[in-house]
């Protein structure tokens, strides 16, 4: 197979129609988390393709214990934070538990407050059939919808446990009949999370639209992971899907441990560092 072209190379900005052409040529989407402005500068500098600024802030940036706590408020604080850095990346911005489920009218004002309010470019739902109502009428004021399917944190008290979904028959054929309606409905993109790879791969061929993975295989268009665990900055969350690329809490321990040291032994500030 020819290798794709890098859209790092080609595109000074990513937009949905970008994502859905990455698709076509074969080309993997790169989407992490960010809910910071420092954070989000990097990312951005680094060339990522999406920023999602992810309900997850719930638990990495307020230390919940699931999403479900977080406000639209706070997520319109993270995302305006985001998008002030961001030049490149297209920036997803999660409509919080409670603030989408009850009616689609209810929906669209909580979309159209992140979108006014942050200054992001698309907003991310979970769920298929129960909430398509609302992804219809977000749509029909030109916001461009993700939808998110599988593992929907939103729903783990319904759930109970965080175990891979879709492995029974009938939860596997409505996830694909779901994927079908957010596509027919209009969303640019899916997240799949925590799904077998192999019904990960059957839906990302059966739609158009690009179908983004977190534990569901390599046979899918991109990948998102939560920031802080691929950084290693949680250190307690470990699902088999995760791959750390740094070990950042015993980094940042390291350094504080000898700035400690330093200023108890009075040997910071040295001479040149003071006035
Ligand atoms: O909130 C989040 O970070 C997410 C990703 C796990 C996809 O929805």
């Amino acid at each position: 197979m020819q290798k794709a072209k890098d859209s790092r190379q080609f595109y000074s900005k990513i937009t949905t129609h970008v994502l859905q052409e990455m698709k076509l040529k074969g080309e993997k989407i790169a989407m992490l988390t960010a809910y910071d402005f420092s954070m989000a500068r990097i990312l951005d500098d680094s060339g990522i393709d999406v920023v999602l600024v992810g309900d997850s802030a719930s638990n990495v940036m307020a230390g919940h214990k699931t999403t479900l706590p977080i406000t639209l408020d706070e997520m319109i604080y993270h995302a305006s934070s985001v998008q002030r850095a961001v030049t490149r990346a297209l920036i997803v911005v999660d409509l919080p538990f409670g603030t989408y489920q009850g009616n689609s009218i209810e929906a669209l004002h909580s979309a159209i407050r992140i979108m006014k309010e942050s200054g992001a470019n698309a907003i991310k739902i979970e769920g298929g059939e129960e909430v398509i109502g609302s992804v219809k009428r977000i749509l029909s004021a030109g916001i461009p919808v993700m939808g998110h399917l599988g593992l929907t944190p939103q729903a783990i008290h319904k759930f109970g446990t965080y175990v891979v979904r879709a492995t029974e028959k009938d939860e596997a054929d409505k996830l694909v009949r779901d994927a079908h309606l957010l596509e027919e409905a209009g969303c640019f993109g899916i997240v799949l999370e925590k799904i077998p790879a192999n019904l990960a791969e059957l839906v990302t061929n059966e739609v158009k639209i690009p179908c983004i993975g977190i534990g569901a295989g390599n046979k899918v268009d991109g990948q998102v992971l939560v920031l802080h665990d691929m950084l290693g900055i949680t250190t307690k969350f470990s699902p088999r899907f995760l791959r750390r690329y740094h070990n950042l809490s015993e980094e940042i321990k390291g350094s504080v441990t000898a700035y400690i040291d330093d200023v108890k032994s009075v040997n910071f500030p040295n001479e040149r560092e003071q006035y």
